[in-house]
């Protein structure tokens, strides 16, 4: 049932990327062809798909809010664009096929990146049904998310963290920040957009942040016991830049453990819902052991 709903939410999400960049006229076809190729190559949807589940979760209709979920989505295959680059973590596949750099060169793959980012503020603009001054709020909510505040924040940390030790609560905050910060922002959003009261944002804003927590212990471990057809990208890829993860800092048992208490911790902070929250209880349960 969760499965079923998670596939067809992300397949209405695959057609509204498609819709939504076709929106916009580029003068250089090259520029489109490298952000399609990445954009159009596969993930998995989550932060979008997060976005919708709390927009149900508050009483709202996730699939109203598709414009700004897709821009979570832009924002979200930037990051991933700029993290495979030769000057950050240097990987050559993702999602199965050759990294972005590998196919467009590294100047193409930077200004495709920097074109989805921007294209997904001109696309949360184009949300409709939703008073301005709440849209505003969402800007503001994933503008602060992707930045110097979460998400390139933390990424900075990380690159500063290759080659020595730093400590857990410096790591928690590098995890928190490249990672949980967008899941935050979409769960956020998903929320304020179908008009969440503060208890509710209070609880899914606990539970995106130990989602957040899981899902990344969870891809620190999937790099050393991936198998990279599944996961699509290389297995070792953290060792290789002698990067600092929960699994060196710790063990891959203890990371085990330390994954699947953030996620119960985030099954916990959803008691104020009842079973409109179910969807979001499954999906955290089902992405610590996932496969890919
Ligand atoms: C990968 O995220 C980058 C991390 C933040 C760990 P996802 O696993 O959600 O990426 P997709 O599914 O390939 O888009
Ligand atoms: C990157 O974390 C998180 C981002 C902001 C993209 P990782 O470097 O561990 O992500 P993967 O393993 O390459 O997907
Ligand atoms: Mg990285
Ligand atoms: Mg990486
Ligand atoms: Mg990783």
């Amino acid at each position: 049932m969760f499965e079923k709903l998670w596939k067809e939410r992300a397949a209405l999400v695959e057609e509204n990327l498609q819709a939504e960049i076709k929106k916009t006229k580029t003068i250089d076809k090259k520029l489109n062809e490298a952000m399609e190729y990445s954009l159009l190559s596969g993930g998995k949807r989550l932060r979008p798909v997060l976005l919708m589940a709390a927009a149900d979760a508050v009483g709202g209709d996730g699939e109203k809010f598709l414009p700004v979920a897709c821009a979570v989505e832009m924002i979200h295959t930037y990051s991933l664009i700029h993290d495979d680059l030769p000057a950050m973590d240097d990987d050559d596949y993702r999602h199965g096929k050759l990294t972005n750099h590998k196919v467009f060169g590294e100047a193409g793959a930077i200004l495709a990146g920097d074109a989805l980012l921007t294209l997904a503020f001109e696309v949360m603009t184009r949300q409709e049904n939703v008073e301005p001054k709440i849209l505003l709020k969402v800007i503001r909510e994933i503008s602060s998310a992707a930045g110097m505040a979460g998400m390139v924040g933390g990424q900075m940390i990380d690159l500063q963290s290759e080659n020595k030790k730093i400590d857990l609560p410096t790591l928690k905050k590098m995890h928190l920040g490249k990672t949980g910060a967008l899941f935050k922002a979409a769960i956020r959003s998903g929320a304020i957009l179908a008009g969440t009261d503060e208890e509710k944002l209070f609880a899914l804003t606990d539970y995106a942040e130990n989602f957040g927590l899981a899902f990344q212990i969870t891809d620190d471990i999937l790099d050393v016991v991936g198998d990279e057809k599944k996961i699509g990208k290389p297995v070792g890829s953290d060792e290789k830049n002698h990067k600092s993860t929960y699994v060196t800092l710790t063990s891959l048992d203890i990371s085990k453990v330390l994954a699947a208490e953030a996620a119960n911790t985030a099954v916990h902070s959803l008691n104020v819902f009842g079973s409109e929250a179910d969807f979001l209880r499954e999906l955290v349960k089902f992405l610590i052991d996932r496969k890919a």
